[in-house]
């Protein structure tokens, strides 16, 4: 584009364009973030996983929950990665991740990997986007791009991981308030908690559900009671979705419709409330579920990134540079 040196007005028109276009590179994530600097970054995250999944399907599950929990806690910035020391309290013993959130040795190796390929240049915060989407396609779900260009935090907050998870007793009306809370709508909790779909959990997170509970269908109950009595074992793994727990469909909604929601947060979604219809929907039309699921992911994904030069790029996942 030819423009008239001496026009004051087209300079100041290419100096608005540029700062424009300086504030986007900034401000927010895109699809070819590496294209330059580690063009081999989803190659390497995808290899990693599949084999992951393929050792233990599980681990498709497990990352999808570890980047859901680093997203609602200070935004997608790997704050959940960092690793306690003496002088230093980062989220893995929070309440909701204690115990519980597992896969972060998958991350170490992709990112053992991503080092050797392009050092110092892809973040802990774009890895566990790209794993997270993979573990879900791996094991049949839908597949999304990730943008890119996150950078990961030099701080975590174990009281935000305490505050902004929910839990498994949340009301309906909680769940929504903490989803809202994030930017989301009633429909995009609804299609993330979908999630339940793949994974397992532990019989102290649901006895309650499945000895006291009356909208439980009772030979589920029964079942469930078997591996999970009244008092130990509390650490006994059961599938949170029982017809499929490694595969990633639409069987969750199904099992809510049929009474068998292993948490009270699941089956609050269908309960005679305002969630009814679409939990029905779902149950009815896996495709449509897919695809609101994968654009609530693209939106999780956008939650407070840090880009530009805030942050940095972590060069070991579990401790700051
Ligand atoms: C709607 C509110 C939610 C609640 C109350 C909730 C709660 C829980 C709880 C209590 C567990 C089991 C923990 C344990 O047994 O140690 C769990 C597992 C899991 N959650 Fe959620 N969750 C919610 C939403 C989500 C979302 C939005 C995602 C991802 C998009 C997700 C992904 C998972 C996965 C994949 C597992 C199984 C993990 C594994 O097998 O390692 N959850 N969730
Ligand atoms: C990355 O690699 C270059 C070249 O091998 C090396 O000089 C540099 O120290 C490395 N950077 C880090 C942070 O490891
Ligand atoms: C509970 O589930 C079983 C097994 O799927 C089914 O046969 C039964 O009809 C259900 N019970 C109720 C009360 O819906």
């Amino acid at each position: 584009m030819a423009l008239p040196a001496s026009s004051s007005t087209s300079r100041a028109l290419v100096l608005a364009l540029f700062s424009l276009l300086l504030f986007s590179v900034q401000g927010q994530l895109s699809n070819n973030f590496y294209k330059k600097t580690c063009p081999n970054v989803q190659t390497i995250v995808r290899s990693v996983m599949t084999q992951a999944v393929a050792k233990e399907p599980r681990m498709g599950a497990s990352i999808l929950r570890l980047f859901f929990h680093d997203c609602f806690v200070q935004g997608c910035d790997a704050s959940i990665l960092l690793d306690d020391t003496s002088t230093f309290t980062g989220e893995k013993n929070a309440g909701p991740n204690a115990n519980s959130v597992r896969g972060y040795e998958i991350i170490d190796a992709i990112k053992t990997q991503m080092e050797a390929s392009c050092n110092a240049t892809v973040s802990c915060a774009d890895i566990l986007a790209l794993a997270a989407r993979d573990g879900v396609n791996l094991l049949g779900g839908p597949t999304w791009n990730v943008p890119l260009g996150r950078r990961d935090s030099r701080t975590a907050s174990q009281s935000a991981a305490n505050a902004n998870l929910p839990g498994p007793g949340s009301s309906l009306a909680t769940l929504i308030s903490i989803f809202g809370a994030k930017g989301f709508t009633a429909r995009e909790m609804t299609a993330l908690s979908g999630a339940h779909t793949i994974g397992q959990t532990r019989c102290q997170i649901f006895r309650s559900r499945i000895f006291n509970e009356a909208n439980i269908n009772s030979s589920f109950a029964t079942l469930r009671q078997q591996t999970c009595p009244q008092t130990g074992s509390d650490n006994v793994l059961s599938p949170i979705d029982i017809q499929s727990p490694t595969t990633f469909d639409n069987a969750y909604y199904v099992n809510l419709m049929n009474q068998k929601g292993l948490f009270h947060s699941d089956q609050e979604l269908f309960n005679g409330g305002s969630l009814d219809k679409q939990v029905k929907q779902y149950s009815n039309n896996g495709a449509v579920f897919a695809k609101d699921f994968a654009k609530a992911m693209v939106k999780m994904g956008n939650l407070s990134p840090l880009t530009g030069n805030n942050g940095e790029v972590r060069l070991s996942c579990r401790k700051t540079n």
